[in-house]
C-alpha cells in the first residue's frame, strides 16, 4: 500500500507544527513527534497518557543522521551496518549537540535509535527532515497497533494524520540493543531474533541486567501490551466461554471464537498475526482468552515476551501504566 505523496507532505508539515503523526512501520505503528522539541513530545506522554520517565525510540531516515545524535562504537556500527534500516534499534550514548530535547531521552545520557525500513516510514522520515520521535501509537498498556484501523480506533481524536501503510509485516516491536556499555546487552526481544544478532557479533548475546540503578529499558515492566480479557497461557484447549488463540497444526477445535497465529507453525507469520489476532479476539468481548504455546526460538523469544506480558497480573500495572 503506497501513500500518496501530498499525504506525506502534509504530515510532515503536521511535524514541523508540533503535530502528532502515527505512521506505519514494518513492526508496529508508531506515534511521532518532532523528536527536538519538548512541547511536542509532551504530546505523545498526553495522547498515551504514558508516563513521562519512560523514554522514546528517536526515528531518523538513515545512519548518517543516526550519527548526529548518537555516538557509535564499533559494535553500534556493525550492528546498524548489517540491520538498518530494520527492526533494530540501538542505544548509544547521546551526543551533545544533538539537539533532541529533555523528553524524548526522559532525561537520560543515553538515546535508542531506530532507522525503520517501511517506504512509509522512510518518505515521512525524508520529508520531515527531523529526528522523529516515536513510541507505539496505543494508549498506554494496551496492545500495540499493526493496522491503520487499530489506531484510528484507539487515538483518532488525538493525532493530526495517520499514514495508513497496511498491515505491519513484523507485528512486534524492534529489538533493541544497548550499545553504549561493553559488551552490548539486549533489552528487548522483537523484530529480529537475538539469534541473527549473536551471528553477526559472532558471539551469544545476553540480556541486560535488571539492576534497577540502571535504567536498561525502562518502559519493560511486567505488565504491558495487555488485551481488555485475561489471557490464560500454555492452554492446549479453550474452556467454556473463553476464545483460543491456537498455534500450529495440532490446533483443537474451539467451540468459541478462535484465530491460529500460523497454522503451519511459522514462528515469523506468528509474530505478524500476534496483535492482530488479540485484537480480533479482545472485541468479540470474551473475558478470557487461552493461549497455546509457543516455541521460544527465533521471533518466539519476542512472541512469549509480549504474551507473558499480556498475562501479567493487572494488579501489577498499579499507577504507572506502561507503553
Ligand atoms: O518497533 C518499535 O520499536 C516501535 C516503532 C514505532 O518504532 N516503537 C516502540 O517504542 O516500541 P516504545 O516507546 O513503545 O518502546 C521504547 C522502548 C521502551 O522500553 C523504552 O524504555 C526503551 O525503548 N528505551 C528508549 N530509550 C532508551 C534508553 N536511552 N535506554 C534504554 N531504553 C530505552
Ligand atoms: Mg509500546
Amino acid at each position: 500500500m503506497s501513500v500518496a505523496g501530498s499525504e506525506i507532505n502534509h504530515a510532515a508539515r503536521a511535524l514541523g507544527r508540533g503535530e502528532l503523526v502515527a505512521f506505519a512501520t514494518e513492526t508496529v505503528y508508531g506515534l511521532g513527534a518532532d523528536a527536538r522539541s519538548d512541547r511536542a513530545v509532551a504530546r505523545i506522554f498526553a495522547a498515551k497518557a504514558r508516563p513521562r520517565f519512560n523514554p522514546l525510540i528517536v526515528h531518523v531516515a538513515d545512519l548518517a543522521a543516526a550519527r548526529q545524535l548518537g555516538v557509535f562504537n564499533d559494535t553500534a556500527l556493525l550492528l546498524a551496518d548489517a540491520l538498518w534500516p530494520g527492526a533494530l534499534s540501538l542505544v548509544v550514548p547521546k551526543r551533545q549537540d544533538a539537539g533532541l530535547c529533555a523528553l524524548a531521552t526522559a532525561g537520560l545520557d543515553t538515546v535508542a535509535l531506530r532507522v525503520p525500513a517501511h517506504e512509509t516510514a522512510q518518505r515521512l522520515l525524508n520529508a520531515a527532515k527531523m529526528p522523529v520521535a516515536a513510541p507505539s501509537a496505543n494508549p498506554s498498556g494496551r496492545l500495540s497497533p499493526t493496522s491503520a484501523a487499530h489506531v484510528r480506533d484507539a487515538l483518532a481524536d488525538k493525532v493530526a494524520v495517520i499514514l495508513d501503510g497496511g498491515e505491519a509485516a513484523i507485528g512486534v516491536e524492534s529489538t533493541i540493543i544497548a550499545c553504549e556499555s561493553d559488551p552490548p546487552r539486549l533489552l528487548r526481544a522483537g523484530g529480529i531474533a537475538r539469534s541473527d544478532i549473536s551471528a553477526i557479533l559472532g558471539y551469544q548475546i545476553g540480556d541486560g541486567e535488571a539492576d534497577p540503578a540502571k535504567p536498561g529499558a525502562p518502559g519493560q515492566l511486567a505488565s504491558h501490551y495487555a488485551p481488555r480479557a485475561r489471557l490464560r497461557l500454555d492452554a492446549l484447549t479453550a474452556g467454556a466461554g473463553e476464545a483460543l488463540l491456537a498455534f500450529g497444526r495440532d490446533a483443537p477445535a474451539a467451540n468459541g471464537p478462535a484465530r491460529n497465529l500460523s497454522p503451519a507453525g511459522d514462528l515469523n507469520e506468528a509474530a505478524a498475526n500476534l496483535f492482530r489476532h488479540l485484537h480480533d479476539l479482545d472485541a468479540t468481548g470474551v473475558s478470557v482468552i487461552a493461549v497455546m504455546p509457543v516455541p521460544d526460538s527465533g521471533l518466539g523469544e519476542a512472541i512469549n515476551d509480549r504474551l507473558r506480558r499480556a498475562a501479567a497480573p493487572r494488579e501489577a500495572r498499579g499507577g504507572s501504566p506502561k507503553a
